[in-house]
């Protein structure tokens, strides 16, 4: 699977207040499809639900640090790491679901305010300054 590696414009006051990111165009994550991005140091991955709600959130599974434009797959409102199966919601929160159906919680994953604007998915990343 290719991974697809673009910033096309970044805020040029990140430090002072969060800015605003492009991070790859809205035709490049389908439906049910994860692509990896990078915003300057920031690893992270864009995915979008069945429903068609577009979430970015780090690239680092926290369980063993799996990458999950690799190794995540989205499961209807959530993406699946395939390493170890823990999950994430599209508010980061991170469960597993046993054999027997019980979801267990697990550790959470930072995730990002993101918007798709002029056909491009953007996302607002940390004050980092
Ligand atoms: S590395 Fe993702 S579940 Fe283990």
């Amino acid at each position: 699977m290719p991974v697809l590696s673009v910033v096309v414009e970044r805020c040029t006051d990140r430090g002072t207040r969060a800015g605003w990111v492009v991070l790859l165009r809205g035709d490049e994550v389908g439906v049910g499809r994860v692509r990896a991005a990078e915003a300057g140091a920031s690893d992270l991955v864009v995915w979008r639900t069945f429903a068609g709600q577009v979430c970015v959130m780090e690239a680092r599974c926290p369980h063993l640090w799996s990458h999950l434009g690799a190794e995540g797959v989205v499961d209807g409102d959530e993406l699946l790491c395939t390493a170890h199966f823990w999950r994430f919601d599209t508010s980061g929160a991170g469960s597993k679901v046993n054999v027997s159906g019980r979801r267990d919680r697990k550790g959470d994953i930072a995730v990002y305010e993101c918007r798709e604007r002029n056909g491009m998915i953007e996302a607002r990343l940390a004050n980092d300054g």
